[in-house]
């Protein structure tokens, strides 16, 4: 399978939202990525519901979804009533990750479980039969712009080794610090899809910086 772009609107004009929409539209991009932070589970606040249901009218791309928020299971319905195609839940917010994930698909979305830069791979041994996808946090979570945690290509490739060793079919997106050096060895590493803030919206040309990317 071609690896997956995903943009981050983290790091888009926000009072020209509907331009850098379009331009992601118009782009080889996959996804667009959405970052929702509570204030509580990263330290940091982005945006919420109403500036979805405004992205996703003009959005033509599937909403990947990151919820870096407490409690995410108070709020599945609501983020598959704003259309989102891939519903990524945090492993560290999830009590009955489980739970969670059964019932993001029951709802018919895809279901992510994202892992901060300090839990290891191996507390997914039980679940990543079950999740369609795998989220790796290559930064700490909460700001768009930071660096790239090296341990991330390593970890990448024991994500790998145990979604093999499970017989999962879930793939690999890696989240923070993203650029065409870092995604070159995360894609090496076995990496599926990248998540792109900064280097994307930061660019000259950012549809051109999302064909590069897509070029890996
Ligand atoms: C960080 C977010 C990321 C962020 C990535 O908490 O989850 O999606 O937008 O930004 P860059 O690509 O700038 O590291
Ligand atoms: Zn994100």
């Amino acid at each position: 399978m071609a690896h997956l772009i995903a943009p981050s609107l983290l790091s888009a004009d926000f009072a020209n939202l509907r331009k850098d929409v379009e331009m992601v539209n118009n782009s080889e991009a996959d996804w667009l990525h959405l970052d929702i932070m509570d204030g509580v589970f990263v330290p940091n606040i982005s945006f919420g519901m109403p500036v979805i249901a405004s992205v996703g009218k003009y959005c033509t791309k599937p909403l990947d979804v990151h919820l870096m928020i407490v409690e995410p299971d108070k709020f599945i319905d609501e983020f598959h009533k704003l259309g989102a195609y891939v519903l990524n839940v945090h492993y560290e917010a999830c009590t009955h990750l489980h739970r969670s994930i059964q019932r993001i698909k029951a709802l018919g979305m895809k279901a992510g479980v994202t892992l901060n830069p300090h839990t290891p791979v191996s507390v997914l041994e039980e679940i990543v039969p079950d999740v369609d996808l795998v989220m790796l946090m290559s930064v700490n979570p909460g700001f768009g712009g930071q660096k790239f945690i090296e341990n991330t290509i390593d970890k990448t490739a024991r994500l790998k080794e145990l979604i093999l060793k499970r017989n999962s079919k879930a793939i690999i997106e890696i989240d923070g610090g993203v650029n065409y050096e870092t995604g070159k060895r995360l894609l090496e590493a076995g990496a599926d899809a990248l998540v792109a803030g900064s280097f994307v919206f930061g660019a000259e040309n950012p549809t051109d910086t999302i064909a590069r990317l897509k070029a890996l």
